[in-house]
């Protein structure tokens, strides 16, 4: 996400309760904090329209929003403010440490919206449905647990269902065009919206261990 450096992030950030800082110290124990038997995370969140908006349809589920860019997280955190749900918090870093954070079985749903799609070949490892990051998330998902991908992207698309299936995923629903019909029960991301008014085909699949 192209977002230019905002100087006021970085003191920004740590102020917002919806942050979490010492994730290691919640591992095994975000049920917990968010009081919810049932986590969502969504892994490159952006500005947050998804992680907000998904957490306020749904908050009988607790939702975690997991991103790197401090300047993109902090517009992210701004939507939040002064309107802090029990079950929602953000993670402002980068998805490879996922295993420090997270217990094995202690997430029910992991998301990626819209991800990078690093189209060159030596950066295929950085793509979030590679298959080094694919075998984390077995772990930490639970045994009903379940990925969820939305892109744009042909190729990004193409890839990830091979990674999914030959890290032993099961492809349970795919749409080559979610947003032809209405999806109320989904929320449309930033990229998403851009995307619809070009007229371009979103893509999703769902996926269970
Ligand atoms: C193309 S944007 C999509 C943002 C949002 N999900 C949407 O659909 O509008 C991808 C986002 O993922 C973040 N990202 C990419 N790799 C990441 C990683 N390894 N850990 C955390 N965030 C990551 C980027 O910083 C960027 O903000």
């Amino acid at each position: 996400m192209r977002v230019r450096k905002l100087p006021w992030a970085e003191e920004y950030l740590p102020k917002q309760a919806a942050l979490v800082v010492n994730c290691q110290d919640y591992k095994g124990k975000w049920k917990e904090l968010l009081g919810r038997d049932q986590i969502h995370l969504e892994i490159g969140s952006g500005k947050g329209d998804y992680w907000k908006g998904m957490s306020e349809k749904y908050p009988e589920y607790g939702w975690i929003g997991v991103e790197r860019n401090t300047s993109v997280a902090a517009l992210a955190l701004k939507k939040v403010e002064g309107n802090d749900l029990p079950s929602r918090r953000f993670i402002c870093s980068d998805a490879k440490y996922l295993d420090e954070w997270f217990e094995e079985k202690e997430l029910s749903v992991i998301h990626l919206n819209f991800s990078d799609p690093w189209p060159k070949k030596r950066n295929m490892k950085r793509r979030l449905s590679h298959h080094q990051f694919l075998e984390v998330y077995r772990k930490l998902l639970d045994d009903d647990g379940k990925i969820i991908m939305k892109t744009d992207n042909t190729q990004l698309f193409e890839f990830s269902l091979i990674e999914f299936q030959n890290s032993g995923f099961h492809l349970d629903e795919v749409y080559l065009d979610f947003r032809k019909e209405e999806h109320d029960e989904d929320v449309i991301t930033e990229y998403e919206a851009k995307f619809i008014k070009k007229g371009q085909p979103i893509y999703r699949g769902v996926f269970s261990k």
